[in-house]
């Protein structure tokens, strides 16, 4: 048997180690409350952790991997520097699109070391945190599901929270715009038992392709063997028919009860409770390597969910700009931003060599009437920025900088009400609508002497490392 995957989150860890962006926690905390308050503190510190000794559980939590581009890129070879950004790890998964490997099925693996069935199972022993004061209790975040698409058959994959409810039961969430969701409603009405996996602790490459959207007829896992540079290995489930990743954790094998639903409450990425309802799995079996880690994002607003999810505006990215880009040939660049200071919803910042003062506002309109793949723009984009070509719009504070310093006329911001959105913009009305916002945040072309950024001609060439001893 192969112990381990160059591709694993093992490997991954022994590379944050030895680039000492890895803390070890030896001191014994409890899961409920402790553990979130302390690992808030370490994803303040922008550390990867592994938390050791938790009270009453038999894992170790392990966290804080993918918080940036940066280690996004160094999880799948990537010499990734300190200026590797999503613009660079774009790139990289644009590149895994063009290059997808499919997987490859293996008859054994670690993570089938200990197979517990029956009255074994016990998911109580995970270390599963309580997040917040008002959760509903114990949330896996960082589990990656697997079901079978009853459409085409092919192995659906993506995130998603589950609550825990009992020693065998857990809630599997999924959003109105997730494939899940159209699977469960297809359980539901063909009364067909559904048979669901939970892979924790999968290859990094794996769980950044899980948030992805591809292209109809691609997997998302051929996608992630593209970027890992090797095929996923996967293997097949013991109480189902199901495939689940071979080089994960650990894999919680279930049955979904369509019929059964449960509402539900965590504190959310964008810094809010967010209520969702979804049906009860029940878990039928639980494998594991020896010595197995629980992999867990922190809920909230954090950077892991948003820096993943990030992969997911990359597609999206892509179309926007080409779609713009035909009507404005003066794009200079486009960031689709999902960024945790921002909550949950997408900012897009496009940069401009304006030909005119009335150009900008065209384009606000253009870019919020453009598709984003299967959704319209409108719906998940909270507000447009529309910048000159000297802002950088992968940097949000000048953007920040350019909206307060160079706009004065009220006309240059444009509101949209009762815009068509989605639940996850937990503010919106009973009709699902809320507002927009666009900002023509571009030098009035008769004040540009006034409101130039003042530059440093060359500066780019200087550093500070050649100067010292
Ligand atoms: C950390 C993280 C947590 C997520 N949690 C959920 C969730 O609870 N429910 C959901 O539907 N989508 C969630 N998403 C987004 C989905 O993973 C994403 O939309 C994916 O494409 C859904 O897959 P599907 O459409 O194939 O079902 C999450 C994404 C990330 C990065």
């Amino acid at each position: 048997m192969q112990d381990s995957s160059p591709y694993d989150l093992r490997s991954f860890l022994s590379a944050l180690d030895a680039n000492g962006e890895l803390v070890r926690i030896h001191r014994k905390v409890d899961a409920r409350f402790e553990l979130p308050a302390l690992l808030e503190q370490l994803e303040r510190a922008g550390k990867a952790y592994i938390v050791e000794n938790i009270k009453g559980r038999d894992f170790p939590l392990v966290g804080g991997l993918l918080s940036s581009a940066r280690r996004m890129g160094l999880s799948v070879g990537q010499s990734a520097g300190p200026d590797y950004d999503h613009r660079a790890h774009a790139r990289v998964y644009g590149e895994a699109l063009q290059h997808p490997r499919t997987p490859v099925e293996v008859s054994s693996a670690p993570v089938k070391d200990v197979i517990l069935t029956g009255d074994d199972i016990d998911l109580g022993k995970l270390p599963v945190p309580t997040f917040f004061e008002l959760d509903s209790g114990p949330f896996i975040t960082g589990a990656v599901g697997l079901s079978r698409d009853p459409e085409d058959g092919h192995l659906n994959m993506g995130f998603y929270r589950g609550l825990i409810t009992g020693k065998d039961t857990v809630v599997v969430n999924a959003s109105s715009l997730s494939d899940l969701r159209r699977i469960y409603a297809a359980a539901e009405a063909s009364g067909e038992p559904m048979p669901i996996a939970l892979a924790i602790g999968a290859p990094p490459a794996v769980l950044m392709c899980a948030s992805g959207k591809t292209p109809p007829g691609v997997s998302e896992l051929d996608i992630a063997g593209g970027l890992q540079g090797g095929p996923v290995r996967l293997i097949k489930c013991e109480t189902s028919d199901l495939r689940v990743p071979a080089d994960a954790e650990i894999i919680i094998e279930g049955v979904v009860e369509p019929n059964n639903k449960i509402e539900n409450t965590l504190g959310e990425f964008a810094g809010q409770y967010g209520p969702e309802t979804a049906p009860v799995t029940r878990v039928t079996a639980i494998t594991h390597r020896k010595n197995a880690m629980y992999y867990s994002i922190m809920a909230g607003r954090n950077p892991e969910h948003n820096t993943i999810g990030a992969v997911s505006t990359y597609g999206m990215q892509r179309i926007i700009a080409d779609n713009l880009r035909q009507q404005f040939p003066n794009i200079h660049d486009i960031n689709v931003a999902c960024e945790p200071r921002l909550g949950a919803m997408l900012h897009i910042f496009i940069s401009i060599a304006k030909t005119s003062d009335a150009e900008p506002r065209k384009l606000l309109d253009a870019a919020f009437g453009a598709t984003a793949g299967i959704f319209p723009v409108s719906m998940i984009t909270k507000r447009i920025v529309v910048v000159d070509s000297d802002v950088d719009v992968f940097n949000l504070e000048e953007v920040e900088w350019a909206t307060w310093t160079r706009l004065s006329g009220a006309e240059k911001i444009l509101i949209k009400p009762n815009v068509k959105s989605w639940e996850l913009e937990r503010c919106v009305n009973d009709d699902m609508e809320s507002v927009r916002v666009g900002i023509d945040a571009t030098m009035d072309m008769d004040a540009v002497d006034k409101l130039l950024k003042p530059v440093i001609p060359g500066s780019e060439t200087v550093k500070l490392e050649d100067y010292l001893d």
